[in-house]
């Protein structure tokens, strides 16, 4: 007979040095972070590493590290930095590096049973709910990110508004085109889950903004009356709690309003947004949140946490299970023994199989406190405005939106050049930042002009770094 093989290391004691020794290098990259640029191209001949025939026979570690080390680790996103303020990607923590090398070391599968990663996850839920005034009896799940909480929102939404089985009978037996409405200023994650769930990119109704680019309630529910005039079914409204352009958030009270004047399902949409409940002084902005049907939000956005993690609210667990459960033989739930326990995640979306996302949010909130985290996220509103002053402040530095809250669009703007060779200028501007390891603005169109845009969820930016940043793009605008 053939030896037995296994994965496991030969030599434990040379697989610790080399553990140890990864541990203190990404401590140390962490601790260091600052130093490095920002982000940087990846040069042709590194692609070409990852164009290599498949392995058939294993290398030494200690090699695959060092491949790492060169190959990998140079050529990051940037978000851990703290000039990244691109999209609304957030760091990570050293924690949260920890708490993921507990997690994997557990390697459980939290899609049921009875083992602790489900009441952790239970936990971090209840946590959550606690944070933004949510009933304390609803459901919810850990997610890949708010895209697919969203997915999951409007998932239960449409089946407990079509009025029948929908699982059963399929959106054919539908009498009604059930429609869906937000602002134009939606994450593009919501058209996404609306054609996925069958429903169609026409059903979504995409409502104009005001100067402030909140949804415009007249216009809504202007839309809602003609709706249900010509024979619709109006499904489900959608608030964004933080638009991902310019950090808008909708009026949510008069959104709830609405949805309970027309028994329409409500839905908010706080990737980020959701969190100012942390925070004294701002939580008022999102009041009305806790009126919702169903939640989408990220902690790896203004939590900081680790990738990925995002979570699903849903008032009414029963709407909730309803949609997603569905038994068979093979994961029957038993009286005793491992197969028992209350808690079975992979009834309540569309994964069965899910990681243990739980660990890194529990032992980060425990690390922090929720009240440092909602210190920080004022501290990210106030540099935003400290960014907006700076660009007030200089004749050739135009803001093309109004700082809300921690996301500020502006372009460089000389006044004597047409808009589309102002698009140009920026976008070089842009390219020169990031291809310089300066920092990482994205960008967007605001009314049509390209706008560089700071979207500040990142706990290590400090003044200095916006001083930076400003000072950068006046020197390149200079040299261009
Ligand atoms: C408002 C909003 N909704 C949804 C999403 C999608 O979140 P995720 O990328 O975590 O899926 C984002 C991402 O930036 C967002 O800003």
């Amino acid at each position: 007979m053939a030896s037995e093989e296994s994965l496991d290391p030969e030599n434990w004691e040379k697989f610790r040095i080399l553990g140890h020794k990864m541990l203190d290098d990404m401590l140390d990259y962490l601790r260091d972070i600052r130093k490095q640029p920002v982000w940087r191209p990846i040069p042709n001949d590194v692609k070409l590493k990852f164009k290599a025939l498949l392995p058939k026979e294993g290398q030494t570690r200690e090699k695959i590290y060092e491949e790492f080390k060169e190959n990998i680790l140079p050529y990051p996103l940037g978000n851990p930095h703290p000039r990244f303020w691109g999209w609304a990607v957030g760091n990570g923590t050293p924690f949260g590096l920890l708490a993921e090398m507990l997690a994997a070391t557990m390697n459980p599968n939290v899609g049921g049973g009875e083992h602790i990663a489900n009441y952790v996850e239970n936990q971090v839920i209840d946590w959550a709910k606690d944070i933004l005034g949510y009933d304390p009896n609803a459901s919810g799940i850990l997610v890949s990110g708010a895209s697919i909480a969203n997915f999951i929102g409007l998932a239960v939404a449409r089946n407990k508004m079509a009025g029948y089985d929908i699982k059963k009978e399929g959106l054919r037996a539908s009498k009604k085109d059930l429609l869906i409405y937000g602002s134009e200023e939606m994450h593009n994650s919501i058209d996404k889950a609306v054609f996925l769930l069958g429903l169609g990119i026409n059903s979504l109704r995409k409502i104009p903004v005001n100067d402030k680019y909140e949804i415009r309630i007249d216009k809504l529910k202007e839309t809602i009356e003609a709706d249900l005039t010509a024979g619709f079914k109006p499904t489900c409204i959608i608030g964004c709690a933080g638009t991902i352009n310019t950090g808008a958030i909708d009026n949510l009270n008069k959104l709830a309003d609405l949805s309970d004047e027309f028994n329409i399902w409500f839905h908010v949409d706080g990737a980020f947004g959701a969190w100012c409940k942390l925070s004294p002084e701002v939580k008022d902005l999102v009041n009305g949140i806790e009126r919702a049907d169903s939640i989408a939000f990220d902690f790896h956005k203004w939590m900081y946490i680790n990738f990925e993690a995002g979570c699903a609210l849903i008032r009414n667990r029963e709407d909730h299970f309803g949609t997603f459960n569905l038994m068979a033989d093979y994961i029957a739930h038993q009286d005793r023994g491992v197969a028992s326990g209350d808690i079975w995640y992979g009834l309540y979306g569309p994964q069965l199989s899910r990681g243990f996302r739980a660990l890194k949010i529990w032992m980060s909130i425990k690390e922090h406190g929720a009240n440092k985290y909602g210190r920080i996220i004022h501290q990210n509103i106030r540099q935003a405005r400290y960014l907006t002053n700076l660009i007030e402040n200089e004749d050739h530095l135009e803001l093309l939106a109004p700082t809300s809250l921690n996301i500020v669009n502006f372009r460089y703007n000389d006044g004597k050049s047409n808009e589309k060779n102002l698009n140009k200028l920026n976008e070089e501007i842009l390219f020169h930042l990031q291809e310089n390891g300066i920092a990482v603005p994205s960008s967007t169109t605001i009314n049509g002009n390209f706008a560089i845009r700071v979207a500040i969820v990142n706990y290590r930016s400090k003044k200095k770094d916006f001083d930076m940043l400003i000072n950068s793009v006046l020197n390149i605008c200079k040299k261009l």
